[in-house]
């Protein structure tokens, strides 16, 4: 008789914040670390992700479903995550590797939510059509004043290409933005984390590392020895 053994499910953190506060810079800086402890990590963003959540990114970014309002913009970003979770992160998480997306559920609530006006009730419903079981273990919440997100996110564009559908949004809308995550984030203190992005990358790359220690990896070194 063989037995099969299930191996030890992955984690999964999303990085959120604002535009420009640097949760590409450093969830690449955290999968780097993570890979030098061993560990398989998968590196992904939303919306987007697959092929197909690919096409919906594309329509969304440029603004194709603005005319549409609020509510059919929640209602796509959470296709694509539906298709997301269903064929990239379930399966990752469940294979045991580590799963780091670029925002996630917690960006439709501010978004489409806090600044869209989509009611609380709803975007129940559509996180949990699209997610399920599959939700964080841990939210890193990058912090920093909205206008210095949007001058950093202006200066990496350097020029190259068009402002998306919402980074033209006006600087009330990123400021209000930016407390929709603090709230979310003091509302669920037990997955989310703040740090304060308004440091050098490095300062910052450290302070995620040591969030990522205390909550996963200390525990395992505790537990093995
Ligand atoms: P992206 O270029 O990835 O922006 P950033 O570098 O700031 O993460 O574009 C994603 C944009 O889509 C960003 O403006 C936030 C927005 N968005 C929503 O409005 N709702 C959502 O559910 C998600 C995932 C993103």
């Amino acid at each position: 008789m063989t037995f099969l053994m299930t191996p030890e499910r992955g984690r999964f953190i999303t990085f959120e914040g604002g535009e420009g506060v640097g949760k590409s810079t450093q969830l690449a800086r955290l999968a780097e670390h993570l890979r030098e402890c061993g560990l398989e990590v998968v590196t992904t963003r939303e919306p987007g992700g697959t092929p197909k959540a690919e096409k919906l990114r594309d329509f969304l970014l440029a603004g194709r479903a603005a005319p549409l309002g609020p509510l059919a913009e929640a209602a796509l970003f959470s296709a694509a995550r539906a298709d997301h979770v269903a064929t990239l992160i379930a399966p990752a998480l469940k294979r045991g590797a580590w799963v780091l997306c670029d925002r996630f559920a917690d960006s439709t609530s501010a978004y489409q939510g806090a600044r869209g006006g989509v009611d609380a009730r709803t975007l129940a419903l559509l996180e949990r059509a699209a997610v399920s079981e599959t939700r964080p273990d841990l939210t890193i919440v990058l912090d920093l004043p909205a206008r210095e997100g949007l001058a950093r996110a202006a200066e990496r564009r350097d020029g190259r290409e068009e402002v998306d559908r919402f980074e033209s949004e006006d600087p009330s809308f990123h400021e209000e933005l930016r407390q929709a995550f603090l709230d979310i984030a003091e509302n669920e203190p037990e997955r989310c984390c703040v740090i304060d992005a308004a440091r050098s990358v490095n300062d910052v790359a450290s302070a995620v590392r040591a969030v990522v220690h205390d909550r996963f990896l200390a525990h395992a070194a505790q537990a093995a020895q």
